[in-house]
C-alpha cells in the first residue's frame, strides 16, 4: 500500500510561492470569503504563515551545510534530508549510511503526512537457531558483528522513494548526492568526535577484524586522529553507481556483488564458495528489498496534533500511549508545585542543568506511565507485516484510564503488558530534522545500529553494513544490547523487519502548522529522551533549548529501575526512593535530539541539536555554527581502558 498524499499544490513539496503571498490574497478577499465560507485552504494559509527560512539540524556540520545549500538553491525539505543523509553517510560513518535502514516522515504546512518505513529486513535464509549455541543459548555477538549480525540495508531505497514521492522535482537524485560524492572522493578532515568514536571499545574490535575498516580507519593499526583528512575513493564510486541507477545501483550489480563477496569473507569463506541456507544476505535478499509506505500515527496532547511513525517503529506507539496515560492526571495542578530553580538559572542553561524543580508525584507518573508503554513494547510490538500489532486497543482511552487509575504512590516494578489476546484477524543512529519555508517538515532517523553498525566494511563499496538482527528478539527474554527483551511479535522470521525505537515525531499547532520537528539516536532511549522534551516544552512551558539541555531520565520496564542523568535534584530522586522506585544515577548523558521550533508565525525557525553530541542547526541563509566538541576521554571506572 502507498498512501501517496497528493496535496494541492501549493501544500506539495514544489517551490510554490510563499504561503504568506497567499495569506495577502486570502486577506483582500476576506469579506468574499466569509460570504461565501467553504473555502478552509485560504482560511488557513490566511491564519498561519509559513516559517520565513529553511533549517536543517544533523549531526554533522559538514552535512548540514550539504542540506542549507539544497535549501538555498530552491530544494524543498525531502531534497535538502536526502542530500543530508547521503552526505552524512559519508562525515559521519559511526552512524550515517548507506548499509543501514531507518524511517522518515514527511508532513506539509497543512498537515498532509506520510511515513516512510525502510528498515532493514531478515534475509531469507534468515534463522534464529544459527544464534544460540549447543545448549540453546543466545550468542549474543552473533547478532552484532559478523555476517549474521547483518540486516538487509534498506537506506538506498528509502531516500530514493522520499526523493520520489516529496522531493520538488527539479532536483535529481545525481545532484543531490554530488556533495556526498565529492567529500568522498576528495576527503575531510575527522573531527573529534569521529575520532573519539573509533578509540571506543566495542567498535574498534570489531572495525579492526574487517580488512577494508582497518585500512580504512587504522592506517598502520591505529585509530585516525582529529585533523586527519579521510579519503573513501570506494564509497564515492558506491554513491555515483546509486546516484546515476538508483535503487538497481545498489541492490544489484558491482555493489550487490561486493556485498555478498564481504559477507561470505567475513564469515571466513572463499568468496566464490557456494553456501546454500547461509542465514545470511545473498543476491535475492538484496534484489527483493522494498520500502513500505505507511499511515502515520496521529495522537493528541494538550491542544496539540503529534504525527509519529507506526509499527515497526516502538517509538510513536509508546510515545502516544505515554502522553495518553498522562494527559488524564493533573499534571498542571501539581506543577503548581514545581519551581522555578534558581541554581540553573543562576548557572545559565548549561547541560544538564534543569530550570524547574521537580516533584517526586510528577516524575512517580512519569516513571510508571514509561513502564507501561514499555511493557507492552516488548510484548506486542513487532513488524505489522507478520505479527498483529493491536495498536488501537494499546491506545483505547478506556484500558489507559483502567491502567492511570492504578499508578497509585508507589513503584510497579511488576507491571504487565495488556494481555487480552489480539483480535484474531488479524550507538548508532542519527537523526535529521529539516523544514523548508514552505513549512514542509522532513524528521528522517537512520540507524547502523551500534557505533560503525557490524564493523564489516565492504571492500569493494567502501561503506559500513549494520548489525540490525541484534533488534529482534532472538530469545524471549534474553536482552538485546539495549537491554530490550521481546517475544513473539518481534521474533526472528526471514524476512521480517526487526523492531525499532527510531521515532521520528513532528507537533502541529492547532491544525495549522507544523510546531516541532524531531528526532534522536538512543536505541530505547529514543523514546524515553523526546517524551521528556514533549512534557517539558508542552506542559511545563520550558524552553525547547532548555528542555534538550535538560538532565534525562530513562525508564524501559526491564529492568525495573530507572536511569536519571545527572542534574535531577537529590531530594526529589531520595523521595522517589521512598515511593519505591529503584533510582540509578548515571555519568555519561544519552540520546541526543535534533530539534525544530517554529514558535513565531512567518518567523524564522529556531534549531537545537543537542550538544551531547557534535551536531548543529543550521539556518538557511546563515553560515553553519561550530559543533559542540566532545568530553575528553575517561578511563573506564573498572578497567581503566580510556573510552
Ligand atoms: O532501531 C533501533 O531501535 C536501534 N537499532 C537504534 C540504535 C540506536 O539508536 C543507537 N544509537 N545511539
Amino acid at each position: 500500500m502507498r498512501p501517496q498524499p497528493r496535496p494541492p499544490r501549493w501544500t506539495s513539496g514544489s517551490r510554490r510561492p510563499p504561503t504568506r503571498r497567499a495569506a495577502l490574497a486570502a486577506a483582500a478577499l476576506a469579506p468574499l470569503l466569509l460570504a461565501t465560507c467553504g473555502q478552509p485552504d485560504l482560511l488557513e494559509a490566511f491564519g498561519w504563515e509559513t516559517p520565513s527560512r529553511g533549517m536543517v539540524v544533523a549531526e554533522h556540520p559538514l552535512a548540514v551545510e550539504v542540506g542549507l545549500k539544497v535549501l538555498r538553491e530552491g530544494g524543498n525539505a525531502a531534497d535538502a534530508a536526502v542530500a543530508t543523509a547521503l552526505a552524512l553517510a559519508v562525515v559521519y560513518p559511526q552512524a550515517g549510511n548507506l548499509g543501514g535502514g531507518g524511517f522518515a516522515l514527511w508532513v506539509t504546512h497543512r498537515g498532509d503526512a506520510s511515513a516512510l518505513d525502510f528498515r532493514e529486513t531478515a534475509p531469507v535464509t534468515a534463522d534464529a537457531a544459527r544464534y544460540l549455541d549447543f545448549d540453546g543459548e543466545l550468542v549474543p555477538e552473533r547478532a552484532k558483528s559478523g555476517p549474521l549480525a547483518v540486516g538487509v540495508p534498506g537506506t538506498p531505497a528509502g531516500l530514493q522513494a522520499l526523493l520520489e514521492a516529496h522531493g520538488s522535482g527539479s532536483w535529481s537524485l545525481r545532484r543531490l548526492a554530488r556533495p556526498a560524492i565529492e567529500l568522498a572522493r576528495e576527503g575531510f578532515r575527522v573531527d573529534p568526535w569521529l575520532a573519539k568514536a573509533l578509540r571506543a571499545e566495542p567498535a574498534r574490535t570489531r572495525l579492526m577484524k574487517s580488512p577494508a575498516a582497518r585500512r580504512r580507519f587504522y592506517p598502520g593499526g591505529e585509530p585516525l586522529r582529529e585533523g586527519q583528512r579521510l579519503k573513501q575513493p570506494e564509497l564515492a564510486r558506491t554513491l555515483d553507481r546509486f546516484a546515476r541507477f538508483g535503487s538497481p545501483g545498489f541492490y544489484g550489480g558491482e555493489t550487490a556483488r561486493a556485498i555478498v563477496r564481504e559477507l561470505r569473507r567475513s564469515a571466513g569463506l572463499e568468496p566464490d564458495d557456494a553456501v546454500p541456507a547461509q542465514g545470511w544476505i545473498d543476491f535475492p535478499d538484496l534484489e527483493r528489498y522494498e520500502v513500505r509506505w505507511r499511515e502515520p500515527l496521529r495522537g493528541r496532547f494538550r491542544g496539540k496534533e503529534i504525527v509519529t511513525m507506526p509499527p515497526p517503529s516502538s517509538g510513536g506507539v509508546a510515545v502516544l500511549e505515554v502522553l495518553a496515560l498522562l494527559d488524564g492526571l493533573p499534571l498542571e495542578t501539581e506543577a503548581a508545585g514545581l519551581e522555578r530553580g534558581e541554581e540553573a538559572r543562576r548557572g545559565g542553561f548549561e547541560l544538564g542543568t534543569d530550570d524547574l524543580v521537580w516533584n517526586d508525584r510528577l516524575l512517580h507518573w512519569w516513571i510508571e506511565a514509561l513502564r507501561v508503554a514499555f511493557a507492552d513494547r516488548a510484548v506486542h510490538l513487532g513488524d505489522p507485516d507478520f505479527h498483529v500489532v493491536p495498536i488501537e486497543e494499546l491506545l483505547d482511552p478506556e484500558r489507559l484510564a483502567a491502567e492511570r487509575a492504578r499508578f497509585g504512590q508507589r513503584a510497579r516494578p511488576d507491571v504487565a503488558a495488556w494481555a487480552e489476546a489480539p483480535r484474531p484477524e488479524g550507538t548508532e543512529t542519527t537523526h535529521v530534522s529539516v523544514v523548508d519555508s514552505d513549512g514542509n517538515a522532513v524528521s528522517l532517523t537512520t540507524t547502523l545500529n551500534s557505533s560503525f553498525g557490524s564493523g564489516i566494511l565492504v571492500e569493494d563499496g567502501g561503506f559500513l553494513l549494520n548489525n540490525q538482527m541484534d533488534d529482534f528478539a532472538i530469545r524471549p527474554d534474553a536482552p538485546n544490547q539495549f537491554g530490550l527483551v521481546g517475544s513473539e511479535a518481534n521474533a526472528l522470521e526471514a524476512l521480517k523487519r526487526p523492531l525499532s525505537s527510531m521515532t521520528p515525531i513532528v507537533v502541529r499547532d492547532g491544525g495549522h502548522a507544523n510546531s516541532l520537528v524531531m528526532g534522536s539516536p538512543g536505541g530505547p532511549r529514543i523514546i524515553t529522551s523526546q517524551i521528556g522534551v514533549l512534557l517539558r516544552t508542552l506542559v511545563f512551558r520550558q524552553d525547547p533549548r532548555a528542555a534538550v539541555l535538560a538532565p534525562r531520565l530513562h525508564q524501559q520496564w526491564r529492568p525495573a529501575r530507572t536511569e536519571f542523568e545527572e542534574g535531577w535534584q537529590q531530594a526529589v530522586l531520595d523521595r522517589l526512593g521512598a515511593r519505591g522506585h529503584e533510582v540509578l544515577v548515571k555519568t555519561e548523558r544519552w540520546a541526543s535530539v535534533q530539534l525544530i521550533a517554529l514558535d513565531e508565525r512567518g518567523g524564522p525557525p529556531v534549531g537545537i541539536s543537542d550538544p551531547r553530541r557534535g551536531g548543529v542547526a543550521g539556518l538557511e541563509g546563515e553560515p553553519v555554527p561550530a559543533p559542540h566538541l566532545p568530553l575528553p576521554d575517561q578511563p573506564d571506572p573498572l578497567t581503566g581502558e580510556v573510552r
